[in-house]
């Protein structure tokens, strides 16, 4: 597999399709099985926002280094309305839909490193890390 995998994000199967490409390039780095599961889910997350707030965009996930240590990074960036008030949308509990507004937090909270850059009108980028051990 190579050390880094793109992957656009147009529909629920391409979530899918993203969240096992994670899983599989994690799990070739030697990341517990636990920690497999929150960075599938961290990916799913920020991939269904991309899907019902954007309608698309892409995600890079990398195998990334510092020193010795060992993490995957995901990218997820979109085109779409963009993000009026960070801070708002990061707090537990608020969508601007239907949501339980617990994707951005609930990520930020199981991954090591959540970055998230927006513009309104331009779009959103969403970087997250997590480093094995
Ligand atoms: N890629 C994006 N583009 C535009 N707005 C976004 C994007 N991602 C998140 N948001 C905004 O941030 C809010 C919070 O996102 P979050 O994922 O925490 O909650 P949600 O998607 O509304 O609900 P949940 O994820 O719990 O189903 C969203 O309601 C939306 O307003
Ligand atoms: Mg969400």
């Amino acid at each position: 597999m190579p050390s880094e995998v793109r992957v656009p994000i147009a529909s629920l199967a391409d979530i899918v399709a993203a969240r096992q490409r994670g899983r599989e390039l994690a799990a070739q780095m030697g990341f517990s099985s636990f920690n497999l599961t929150l960075i599938a889910t961290a990916i799913a997350e920020v991939g269904r926002n991309i899907v019902d707030f954007a309608e698309r965009g892409e995600m890079t996930i990398s195998m990334i280094k510092n020193g010795t240590r060992q993490g995957v990074q995901i990218v997820a960036t979109d085109q779409g309305p963009g993000i009026a008030d960070i801070s708002t949308a990061m707090r537990d509990g608020y969508s601007s839909a239907n949501g339980l507004g617990i994707g951005l937090p609930g990520a930020r909270r199981i991954m090591d490193e959540f970055e998230i850059t927006s513009e309104v009108g331009k779009g959103t980028t969403v970087t997250m890390k997590k480093w094995e051990a």
